[in-house]
């Protein structure tokens, strides 16, 4: 039994995707989410920023007195996570791109993945994709821009998808049947995604993976709370408070919204 709080870091609001998946998951555990926004996007940042991030948010989370941290973000994983890893006594739950579940069940053998240009650029992205992907085509598009109008809370707007449609349509005309959402952020484009891709393209998102492993590595450290008392959710941001409420805006549970110096 463990009450202390699991902590969430992402380079904006893009991390509140898995933070629902979590909380859905793990109703009873407390959770502190920090959005890195004033440093948004990571995706676009060279390893070393990454990391000097990656390791800033750890240690807030930390003296926070979390006791497990979730790296929501993509790109901070696969640039930052050995380095936490190795470095920290707390156990780091990453996302992993879902390419392993598309190339299993891809028909046309061609799975698309839309991530930043860190994620795509790193090692531990290729070294999933050449494992998990033997005898598949996967058509990798950066997702340049999209971040930036994702935390300025343009979802269907007609930026937005014009942007969509051009980044995309290479990867259509290519005939994928599969698109791995690579990034925490993309999962808010899923309804404008949906309006542009063909009907039986399946989209893939990491939210639920990630909240069971985080559910097996609590069990697995004995820190899960076993307490089922009342719950407490702390969001911090470096930017717009109002942004970070308006993506928390359906969300059943009380929660405290705090900017932060940072
Ligand atoms: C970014 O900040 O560029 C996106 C974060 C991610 O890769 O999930």
């Amino acid at each position: 039994m463990n009450p202390r709080p699991i902590g969430i870091f992402d380079s904006g609001i893009g991390g509140t995707t898995i933070w629902r998946e979590i909380h859905r998951l793990l109703p009873w555990e407390d959770t502190l989410y920090l959005a890195d926004s004033k440093n948004a996007p990571y995706g676009e940042r060279s390893k070393e920023e990454i990391l000097r991030l990656s390791i800033k948010n750890t240690e807030f989370l930390l003296g926070k007195g979390c006791k497990l941290i979730v790296v929501a973000c993509n790109t901070a994983t696969t640039n930052a996570i050995s380095y936490l890893r190795n470095n920290y006594k707390v156990p780091f739950i990453g996302i992993e791109p879902a390419i392993k579940p598309a190339a299993l069940n891809s028909k046309s053998k061609k799975v698309g993945i839309l991530a930043t240009k860190g994620t795509l650029a790193s090692e531990l992205f290729h070294y999933t994709a050449e494992n998990h992907a033997n005898g598949i085509t996967v058509l990798e598009c950066i997702g340049t821009g999209l971040v930036p109008l994702i935390e300025a809370g343009k979802l269907g707007s007609p930026d937005t998808r014009a942007l969509l449609y051009r980044l995309l349509g290479p990867m259509l005309e290519e005939g994928i049947d599969y698109l791995v959402l690579g990034c925490t952020h993309y999962p808010y484009l899923i309804p404008a995604l949906r309006e542009i891709l063909p009907a039986d393209v399946v989209i893939l998102d990491s939210g639920l993976a990630v909240a069971r492993q985080t559910e097996t590595v609590l069990r697995q450290n004995g820190l899960l709370n076993s307490l089922h008392s009342p719950v407490a959710h702390g969001f911090y941001t470096n930017a717009d408070v109002g942004i970070l409420r308006y993506f928390l805006n359906d969300i059943k549970v009380d929660y405290t919204a705090e900017f932060l110096e940072f």
